[in-house]
């Protein structure tokens, strides 16, 4: 097994559960250079490639420099990473990149999962594992729990139970995927 490469943009929670679980992270990409995931994986003695897409002609151009940086991974596994990926990334791991989404998709899509279900006014929502392809949150969906929304609360009482549902639905799903027990 060579191991699973991470990608995040922010707070790293999900980088960080995934590493406690044991599981095989070996490399971590984020966009945001100064993000604390970075010295969470540091902490954690896991390279790291960081980029400013702006230092980048486009879109292509900063994609083909993470794939060149990334090395030999079993699956790549996008955990809180805030953009959509292009042909380049999707073409370099066919059916190997899974995203995790903080509510039930197909609800709720895009980068405001937790707020939009309040919003909404849905007495559960939840987070989702699924495969990634060119759409918005679109891909297969590989696994689900649920999280029920309570009277009087607020994105910031929600926000933390949903977290704490991702830390044992995500590193679960790895873990079933690395062993073979959750096909993609
Ligand atoms: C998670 O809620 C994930 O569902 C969403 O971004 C958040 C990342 O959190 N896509 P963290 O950086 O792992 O703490």
């Amino acid at each position: 097994m060579s191991g699973i490469t991470v990608f995040a943009s922010g707070t790293g929670s999900n980088f960080q559960a995934l590493v406690a679980a044991g599981l095989p992270v070996h490399f971590l990409v984020c966009d945001q250079p100064h993000a604390p995931v970075v010295a969470l994986a540091q902490a954690a003695g896991i390279a790291t490639f960081t980029l400013n897409y702006r230092d980048y002609a486009d879109k292509t151009a900063a994609e083909a420099a993470i794939v060149a940086a990334v090395p030999a991974s079993d699956l790549i596994v996008l955990a809180g990473y805030m953009r959509l990926l292009g042909p380049t990334l999707l073409a370099a791991w066919p059916n190997r990149i899974i995203n995790l989404h903080p509510a039930l998709l197909p609800s709720f899509p895009g980068r405001a999962g937790i707020a939009d279900a309040l919003a909404y006014g849905v007495k559960i929502t939840g987070v989702t594992v699924h495969l990634v392809d060119a759409g918005l949150d679109s891909g297969r969906i590989l696994a689900q729990a649920a999280v029920p929304i309570e009277a009087g609360d607020t994105e910031a009482t929600l926000a933390p139970k949903i977290h704490a549902v991702e830390h044992r639905l995500l590193p679960a799903t790895v873990a079933a995927i690395l062993k073979g027990d959750l096909a993609l």
